[in-house]
């Protein structure tokens, strides 16, 4: 009897003893007992963690009304959804947090001294900015228009930039009005960058934290005045002619430097065809890189720091 248990012990089932066997079993057993008691422990933590937390009340409120429409329901769903994994309640009010410690150095704006709501037809020069800025989308607008038929070549006569500017004000239909836009809105442009510029000055806005944006906008003046002489150039019609001479006499005028900045903005130390090619570049090309990235800066800063209104 005691040599057939033995034997059936010592039985193979498939490859496996059945002392093989029996191992297997109680590990079976060990690991099944293991992961139940993880699960226990992991569903006792999230019934703490669910009871503690406020975010479950979103929860709660999703569940309770029933007037709430499916989109509704749905989207605090998802958003609690998300919430309860990604804290995303804590990040957004860690950034809040940071976002007022950071302006909280930031002098107080008058609006926010006096606990007024912003009326902007109270203050129109503080529009002189936003004025700015629509004359220059205006200007990229119809410049790139004109762009498609302008011809930038300065040589015969007439050369290719006048005749292409002839055929823009004779026969593209619609082109003189383009052309119109495009010129009054530079006046327009210049007009409201200076008048803006002295809003900034008589109300003292230049002054600390908005030194960088001044200086931005002390570029952005330069620039605005040399994308008009620029474009001034570009028909190359006695008008332009007689403005590209100022020009290069003054630059050839300039002590030492003069030369190269001939030859870098006029590309010579004299007027040849080749002007016309050049002040195109620097105006199609150069300035709108220059001025657009220094706009987008200037009104990232205003963004950041907010408006000095009148103290
Ligand atoms: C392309 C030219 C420019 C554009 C598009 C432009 C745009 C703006 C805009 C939209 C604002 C918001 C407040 C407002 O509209 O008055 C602003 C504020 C400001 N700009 Fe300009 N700007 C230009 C040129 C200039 C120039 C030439 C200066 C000075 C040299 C300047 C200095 C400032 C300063 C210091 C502020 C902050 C003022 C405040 O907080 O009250 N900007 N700019």
């Amino acid at each position: 009897m005691e040599m057939l248990s033995r034997a059936s012990r010592t039985i193979s089932i498939g490859t496996h003893t059945a002392t093989e066997v029996n191992m297997m079993t109680t590990m079976f057993w060990i690991l099944w007992f293991f992961i139940a008691f993880v699960v226990v422990l992991v569903a006792l933590t999230l019934r703490q963690e669910s009871s503690d937390m406020p975010r479950r009340e979103i929860l709660r409120a999703v569940e309770s009304t029933g007037k709430m429409g499916f989109a509704e329901r749905l989207f605090l769903w998802v958003f609690s959804w998300l919430d309860t994994r990604f804290r995303l309640q804590d990040y957004w009010n860690m950034s809040k947090g940071a976002y007022y410690n950071m302006h909280r150095q930031m002098p107080l704006s008058h609006a926010e001294k006096y606990k007024l709501r912003i009326i902007w037809y109270w203050y129109p020069l503080y529009c002189l900015g936003g004025i700015s800025f629509l004359s220059f989308i205006i200007l990229v607008v119809t410049g790139t228009v004109l762009g498609i038929y302008y011809v930038p070549g300065g040589e015969g006569d007439p050369s290719p930039a006048y005749a292409s500017m002839q055929f823009i004000m004779t026969e593209l239909p619609f082109g003189y009005i383009i052309r119109a836009v495009h010129h009054w809105c530079t006046h327009f442009m210049v007009a409201s960058v200076f008048l803006h510029m002295c809003r900034v000055y008589f109300t003292g806005a230049y002054r600390n934290p908005r030194e960088l944006n001044w200086l931005i906008g002390v570029a952005l003046m330069a620039l605005t005045i040399v994308f008009g002489y620029s474009g001034y150039l570009l028909p190359w019609d006695s008008l332009a002619y007689g403005a590209a001479v100022i020009g290069i006499n003054l630059a050839n005028s300039s002590p030492l430097v003069g030369k190269y900045i001939a030859t870098l903005l006029f590309s010579g130390s004299s007027l040849t065809a080749r002007t016309v090619t050049r002040m195109y570049f620097i105006h199609v090309f150069i300035l709108p890189v220059i001025v657009t990235t220094l706009i987008i800066i200037h009104l990232f800063i205003v963004w950041v720091q907010g408006i000095a209104e009148p103290h």
